[in-house]
């Protein structure tokens, strides 16, 4: 479907070729003047240099075009040449009932649709969530969901950190705690046991132990990287013993993340590459991609013109170990082995961009990846009210799930206090509460563009009113209620009859909807699709507030009105959905 918009930068476009001129003059966009009118060109004035005519006789020329192709548009030549532009009511009705017929309501497709992985989530086995892996999650999460609905063939991985330091550290913890374990005794000729030695608990537990005691004994800290050497070069035991920690990590994230609403196609992680590392190690060696420095293996990727020096990337380290670099060149071999994709892109924070950098470059030169096909889709923190990274009370990192459970808390007394308890059983209030609060959570996330630091404030993002996650969710469910009554009474949407501005205000919010899917889909940034549907949503609380449906008297006008509402609900529902927020009946 093309948009309003798009067709009267068409229809502009043929007026300035038919004058000579070059058809991008006649982009027409939304007004900076709604007052004056909802649609503006301002190509004469760019078009007066070259067709050394003064901008407003260009404009009267494009009028003049304009007047017999499209009857139904006011043209108003402004100032010094602007073009303001009115669609008729009747070129709305055309574009609505258009979009009311259209099943994705308006969404359109891209061109050229490309397999492409996404990486995100991230969250590293044993220790706790924070919320820079919420933020990647949600974020990832709304980009797996905006690029497949646009036709991208899309894989999601979330790449689990299982393959550093902090294996070694839970090694030797249990080894401290439970010495008589199979997984330590060299002898042991296995099977080694199916069950795990550990609760998602015990790991908890256990990581915060071994790190606090590594820092205040050098000795000790050896023997956890000894650890994890040995686990990296295949000890049987401490390999069935990381599997054990694996596969107990993996089942306690499905359950936050399935709570979250966040899915992944792929669970690897880090290990699952490790196989890979000594022959893309020869590789690099021997093709000279990598070379020797003081005892390490390099890749060298800075380039002349780089404005601040970027140090190479260790491939392996002096000590004979492969670094968070090796492993992530490793992923991308093994990406193109398993999937093949076009595009990669990595949802991580800013704080790691050199290392992408690094990593993005050095694939290149190895030919791992084309130019273009990684991308780094950074993110900023999330601060606490004195503008720092978010702590806990205690000052340590804020865990994902305390978070998740605060959200809960709070929406749970909102929603008692709205007194939905009474009308619904306790587990259909707690599946309310967890809408809300995820709402809450990945809209105040998402609405910003993802660069940017925003401050936690849980109190602003669970109410109902402001910009908010439950604001929109609340808009969806009024238009739910008033459909149901509606369709209670046995009355029926209709054809749209677009005449009072409040509605043609409508149309327009309802007509950019694929233009906010596209500018989010080009930039990598839900918060394109935050702004449209927080604006959708005013746009029809300003129609309903002058448009009443139920009480209308005149059939057609009901109809037509029904019709808007529930076109609106599509498309909002849609719009939510594509930034991973579910609607519930009520609340
Ligand atoms: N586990 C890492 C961390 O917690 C994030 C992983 C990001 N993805 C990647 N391919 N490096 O910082």
């Amino acid at each position: 479907m093309t948009s309003l918009a798009d067709q009267l930068s068409a229809a502009l476009g043929d007026a300035f070729t038919a004058m000579g001129l070059d058809a991008k003059l006649g982009r027409v966009s939304e007004s900076d003047r709604p007052d004056l009118a909802p649609y503006q060109c301002n190509g004469a004035l760019a078009a007066a240099k070259q067709a050394g005519k003064p901008p407003r006789v260009i404009a009267q020329g494009v009028a003049d075009h304009l007047a017999s192709v499209m009857p139904d548009l006011a043209v108003e030549i402004a100032g010094p040449g602007f073009l303001n532009l009115t669609p008729a009511p009747a070129m709305y009705t055309g574009q609505v009932n258009a979009l009311a017929g259209d099943e994705r309501a308006g969404a359109g497709r891209v061109d050229v649709p490309r397999k492409v992985m996404i990486d995100f989530g991230g969250p590293n086995v044993a220790k706790p969530m924070h919320v820079g892996h919420l933020r990647s999650s949600v974020i990832g999460d709304s980009l797996q969901r905006l690029l497949r609905f646009l036709g991208h063939e899309v894989t999601s991985d979330i790449h689990l950190g299982d393959w550093g330091l902090q294996m070694g550290q839970l090694i030797t913890e249990l080894e401290d705690e439970q010495p008589d374990l199979p997984y330590f005794d060299e002898a042991f000729a296995g099977p080694y046991p199916d069950v795990a030695p550990v609760t998602i608990e015990d790991l908890a537990r256990l990581y915060p132990q071994a790190s606090a005691k590594g820092k205040e004994d050098p000795a000790r800290q050896e023997r956890s990287r000894k650890a994890t050497a040995e686990l990296q070069a295949g000890r049987p035991g401490y390999r069935a013993l990381l599997r054990h920690f694996i596969n107990v990590s993996i089942a306690a994230l499905k359950e936050d993340f399935s709570a979250l609403g966040v899915h992944f196609d792929l669970w690897k992680g880090e290990s699952d590459v490790n196989d890979l590392i000594p022959a893309m190690v020869e590789d690099f060696k021997a093709r000279g991609v990598a070379e020797e420095s003081e005892g390490a293996w390099i890749v060298r990727v800075a380039l002349e013109d780089d404005k601040k020096e970027l140090a190479p990337l260790i491939l392996v380290s002096s000590q004979g170990s492969a670094l968070y670099a090796t492993t992530d060149l490793a992923t991308i071999l093994d990406r193109r082995e398993s999937v093949n994709p076009d595009l990669i892109l990595y949802v991580v924070d800013l704080g790691q961009s050199d290392h992408f950098e690094q990593v993005f470059r050095a694939a290149v030169k190895a030919g791992l990846a084309g130019e273009g096909g990684l991308e780094h889709v950074k993110f900023g923190t999330v601060n606490g009210p004195d503008g720092k990274r978010l702590r806990t009370r205690a000052g340590g990192t804020f865990r994902l799930a305390d978070l998740i459970e605060e959200a809960r808390e709070r929406a749970r007394a909102r929603l008692a206090e709205a007194g939905l308890g009474e009308s619904l059983d306790a587990a259909s209030l707690e599946d309310v509460a967890r809408k809300v609060a995820n709402a809450a959570i990945k809209f105040a996330d998402l609405q910003n563009y993802r660069t940017t630091n925003y401050i936690f404030e849980m109190d602003r993002f669970v109410s109902f009113e402001g910009r908010t996650g439950p604001y929109l969710l609340y808009q969806a469910v009024r238009i739910k209620s008033l459909m149901r009554k509606a369709a209670g009474e046995g009355l029926e949407p209709g054809a749209i009859i677009v005449s009072v501005p409040e509605e043609a205000a409508l149309v327009r919010r309802l007509d950019g909807f694929h233009g906010a899917l596209m500018r989010a889909h080009d930039d990598r940034a839900p918060n394109h699709v935050c702004e449209h549907v927080f604006g959708l949503a005013q746009a029809f609380s300003s129609f309903y507030a002058v448009c009443p449906i139920l009480p209308e008297k005149d059939e057609a006008v009901r109809r037509s009105r029904l019709g808007l509402a529930a076109l609106t609900l599509r498309q909002l529902e849609l719009g939510l959905s594509l930034i991973g927020l579910e609607t519930p009946e009520q609340m």
